[in-house]
């Protein structure tokens, strides 16, 4: 198992920061252009800025789940082109590096490199500062958070609220591009509220100060995860942005036709995803291989056994086994998830308080399962809470 290292004071080769793809990235076609599209159209590596990703599908930022051994899996089993930590507040003492709490946020790993941290916040000057450290952390892409709509984002004027400030966020970029040598990006909702569509005027003006690249969560401030994503809105935003800026599509972007209907309908250059890609970091692969007419792949329940092992060694390495067992209380069933069950197995892991714990509950499960004494209809459970329960 890879050793976790903080890179805070070993940022390592720069050049290490760029991972070469297949080749560069493909022009956007424009949204309803001509001639069906061909499968090679939707996988394709891309570039942002000087960072070049060997393909366009990205794991999503995910406040309490994208740490570093989440992140790694993801790369590893799915193969996903860019991986992101979760907001890294820029607010407080956190803005320089300086805290605990910013060193488990972004430590981090060479195979799991290319890696976006991302700022959230709403003070240039605290954004830049904090663009800084995560350079320094290891960032190879900075992102800044225009889409959190929880409560307190919204009442400190950070996350989503920034949709209702468009000349503001320029502000923000500009001041975060001045204070790093990478690549700057927004990630950023279609507005605050259906009253307030401002995307156009929030993409504008974060090109316009140096953002290399716009992720668009295809859904307003006030919109649940289960209201369809509006891909009309991310098209204006495609058709509005110069093509050398590659632009994202997110927002239930977890099946083939998804990820289709945002490249046919709105143009879109990759595809991040979040709450898919928890249980399942086959998801990645699996859409690839989908999109080019091959098969999906079904891990054996050996092999899931396998990666929660691994998952829980992270975990335990990142937090030590106090802490790495109640972060584990959450991940323990992901890769479970529709096995026959997994609702009995997940009260188990509520109790976990040790590693034998953790021996004890995945051999049983794992082992009735194995010699079919565990029968039955299969069980789905919700992996992750919607970020307004996570406390982001
Ligand atoms: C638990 C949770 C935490 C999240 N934390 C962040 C975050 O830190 N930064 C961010 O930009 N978005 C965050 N999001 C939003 C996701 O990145 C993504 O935009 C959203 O889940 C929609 O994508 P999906 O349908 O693929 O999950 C979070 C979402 C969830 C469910």
């Amino acid at each position: 198992m890879p050793m976790m290292h903080d890179v805070e004071n070993d940022p390592g080769n720069p050049q290490d920061r760029v991972v070469s793809g297949d080749g560069a990235g493909q022009e956007p076609r424009a949204p309803g252009g001509a001639g069906a599209p061909r499968s090679r159209d939707y996988i394709h590596p891309v570039s942002i800025g000087d960072v070049h990703l060997t393909n366009n599908l990205m794991l999503a930022p995910m406040a309490g789940y994208t740490n570093v051994a989440f992140r790694l899996i993801a790369k590893e089993v799915g193969g996903c082109g860019l991986v992101a930590t979760e907001m890294v507040a820029a607010i407080g003492r956190e803005t320089r590096g300086q805290t605990e709490r910013f060193r488990v946020l972004t430590r981090n790993l060479p195979q799991e490199r290319p890696i976006a941290m991302q700022v959230y916040g709403r003070e240039p000057e605290l954004c830049a500062e904090t663009a800084a450290a995560l350079e320094k952390a290891g960032a190879d892409i900075i992102d800044l958070n225009c889409g959190c709509p929880v409560k307190k984002a919204k009442q400190s004027g950070c996350g989503v609220a920034l949709m209702r400030e468009p000349e503001h966020v320029g502000r923000i970029v500009k001041a975060m591009v001045a204070a790093t040598s990478r690549p700057v990006t927004v990630k950023m909702r279609l507005g605050y509220d259906a009253q307030n569509r401002t995307m156009l005027e929030v993409a504008q003006a974060s090109v316009e100060n140096g953002a290399l690249a716009l992720c668009v969560h295809a859904r307003t401030g006030e919109s649940k995860h289960g209201v369809p994503v509006d891909l009309s809105g991310l098209a204006e935003v495609r058709r509005a942005t110069p093509a050398r800026i590659p632009v994202f599509a997110n927002g239930s972007m977890d099946t083939a036709a998804a990820i289709r209907a945002a490249k046919d309908e709105a143009g879109a250059d990759g595809y991040m995803i979040g709450r898919a890609a928890c249980g399942d970091p086959w998801l990645f692969r699996n859409l690839m291989a989908e999109l080019s007419g091959g098969k999906r792949y079904q891990p054996s329940i050996s092999e899931r056994r396998a990666l929660l092992a691994r998952h829980f060694d992270l975990i335990l390495d990142l937090y030590g086994e106090e802490r790495g067992v109640r972060v584990m209380r959450k991940y323990a069933f992901f890769y479970c998830n529709g096995l026959p069950g997994v609702r009995k197995f997940r009260g188990d892991f509520c109790r976990l308080a040790s590693r034998d714990d953790f021996a004890r509950a995945t051999d049983a499960f794992f082992g009735q399962l194995e010699r079919g004494e565990i029968t039955g209809e299969a069980e789905h459970v919700t992996l992750v809470e919607d970020e307004s329960e996570a406390g982001s």
